[in-house]
């Protein structure tokens, strides 16, 4: 599995939603398994399928971005509220390399979004989780940094 990078068009394309239905499938779940072996090995703190060239709506999340037991992984995942606080930090992506640029984000977030088992769940994040989830959601939607 290899990270796509910048410019190939598939990092700018807004991503499909998953059928619950496929989930039960055997390849679909072992992308997802292999997403979050390659976000590990790439030393990211996430990674979005649009990255690995597969244009579907799944996002997975490093669990060192903190508040997390254990790495997060986002099916069809959507922001439902957020506060009106925001923050600017510097951020990089494993899709452009050396690249990093100062971005504005919503400090604390609420999202929903669907589990590895085809469950239902909700979630609340702040700071850098709050920022990497909202980052990897934007891959989802064809928005880089380099768009914001
Ligand atoms: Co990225």
């Amino acid at each position: 599995m290899k990270i796509i990078t910048y410019p190939n068009p598939i990092l700018q394309a807004p991503a499909q939603e998953i059928n619950l239905a496929d989930l039960a499938v055997k390849k679909l779940q072992k992308l997802i398994k292999n997403m979050v072996k390659n976000m590990h090995k790439a030393d990211g703190v996430g990674l979005a399928a649009p990255q690995v060239g597969k244009s579907l709506r799944i996002s997975v999340i490093n669990k060192k971005a903190g508040g997390l037991t254990d790495d997060l992984i986002l099916i069809n995942p959507v922001i439902i509220s957020g506060s009106l606080e925001t923050e600017i930090q510097q951020e990089g992506c494993l899709s452009l390399p050396g690249v990093q640029i100062k971005i504005e984000r919503t400090k604390w977030i609420k999202v929903k979004a669907i589990d590895l088992n085809g469950n239902r769940f909700y979630l609340e994040a702040r700071d850098l989780l709050a920022r990497v989830i909202q980052h990897e959601i934007d891959h989802l939607d064809g928005v880089l940094i380099i768009d914001k």
